[in-house]
């Protein structure tokens, strides 16, 4: 017996790995990742060794995060619930792919995650460990235990000798969850949805009333629909978003309060800082306007709301989200270009694109001025008749 614990080092997946190792008798597995939480993940590999774990995977997947999963689903332009970018929701399957690939490196038959038995997360962990490795045990020890209030978790932590200083760390009133897209507060104070959060629980961004009274301009370069460069300078990935997420804090860009329906049925309010991600959007939609085909970028809006469906209810390794994917990433073929973006107390103001290669904007057709032979003003007449027909039959049938 033996399970890969997908490990923050804090005091939850702390007491779950001595949890496991008396519960189980099973040897644990750790693993802890990067992918821009802003925390070190270096420190964890003392901590799993002073619980004995002879396995310690550490690993930085920040580009992996942004290049394979956050890039490819902003290709969709995608919102859950009109509000949402899916910041915490996109990184699960990341997560769980590594879970298992280790699994099967190390010759584990388990893997375990912190995730509560009310939430989406379980959903997105365990959907990805199934379709990876369909006989996988899965070991959720929030669904298990009696350790189900803070005082329980404290009292079990101090019997079995987890460090005080873990508990310390605990200090914040909020269940937060970090990466490069996002971060993410829920829980406590945040539970009467009709009571504004304090200012002081924004971690990401300057309110938009504190930030600077000057504009900030901003030139993003595409490739098939990904950003590549950033004022003239090609970047990364994970450096992209790793600045624009600082210049959208910078101008408070990108604070979200909202009331969303999580998978398992209930309601829950959670307040997310997206700058980097906020902008992303802003200015995808922009060079999409002049390289999109009209019906191409319509079709796409109207899958949008079933694709962020698949990823916040956990389907990410799914054959339809994959599928889904294949045509969004089609599409973006011609999405090549240049954005210009004006960023200024929390509002991203796009105020330039262009496409040397593949804008189908053509002023000569477009131009209010003259008609240059394309479009002939008189054509639009019988355009419009015949549009008009079936309602000029119903109402002479006294249909309205
Ligand atoms: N409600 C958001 C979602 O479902 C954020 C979840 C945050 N998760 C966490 N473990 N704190 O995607
Ligand atoms: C949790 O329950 O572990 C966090 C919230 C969620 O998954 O939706």
């Amino acid at each position: 017996k033996k399970a890969v614990l997908a490990f923050s080092g804090g005091l939850d997946t702390s007491v779950i790995l001595k949890w496991l190792q008396d519960t189980y008798q099973c040897e644990v597995v750790t693993f802890t990742a990067d992918i821009g939480q802003g925390e070190e993940i270096e420190p964890a590999r003392a901590k799993a060794l002073q619980f004995g774990v002879k396995e310690v995977f550490i690993e930085d997947l920040r580009e992996e995060f942004v290049r394979d999963y956050v890039f490819p689903m902003f290709r969709a332009n995608t919102i859950y619930e009109g509000e949402y970018l899916l910041g915490t929701s996109i990184a699960r399957p990341l997560i769980a792919k590594r879970q298992v690939e280790i699994a099967q490196q190390t010759g584990a038959d388990a893997v375990s995650h912190g995730a509560t038995g009310k939430g989406n997360d379980q959903v997105r962990f365990e959907l990805g460990y199934y379709a990876l490795q369909p006989n996988i045990h899965v070991i959720a020890p929030w669904r298990e235990w009696d350790l189900n209030s803070r005082e329980k978790l404290l009292a079990y932590a101090e019997k079995q000798g987890i460090p005080i200083e873990m508990k310390k760390r605990q200090g914040s009133p909020y269940s937060m969850d970090a990466n490069l897209l996002h971060i993410s507060y829920e829980g406590r104070i945040l539970e009467d949805p009709a009571v504004e959060p304090e200012e002081s629980m924004w971690r990401w961004t300057v309110s938009p009333e504190a930030a600077p009274n000057e504009p900030e301009y901003l030139d993003l370069e595409y490739e098939r629909g990904d950003i590549i460069a950033l004022n003239g300078e090609k970047l990364s990935p994970a450096t992209i978003l790793t600045r624009l997420n600082q210049l959208g804090g910078k101008h408070g860009i990108g604070r979200l309060d909202l009331v969303e329906n999580r998978y398992v049925g209930m309601k829950s309010r959670g307040c997310y800082e997206t700058p980097g991600g906020t902008i992303m959007l802003r200015a995808h939609r922009a060079i999409e306007s002049i390289t999109l085909d009209r019906e191409v970028a319509h079709l796409k809006d109207d899958l949008m709301p079933r694709y962020a469906a698949l990823i916040y209810n956990g389907y990410w390794w799914s054959p339809e989200r994959k599928l889904l994917q294949v045509l969004i990433d089609e599409s973006q073929q011609h999405v090549n270009g240049h954005v210009r973006l004006k960023l200024y107390k929390g509002n991203v103001i796009v105020v330039g694109r262009d496409s040397q290669t593949d804008s189908l904007f053509d002023p000569e057709i477009a131009t209010f001025e003259d008609d240059a032979g394309a479009y002939h003003q008189a054509d639009a007449a019988g355009f419009i008749k015949l549009n008009a027909l079936r309602m000029r039959i119903a109402k002479l049938h006294q249909r309205n």
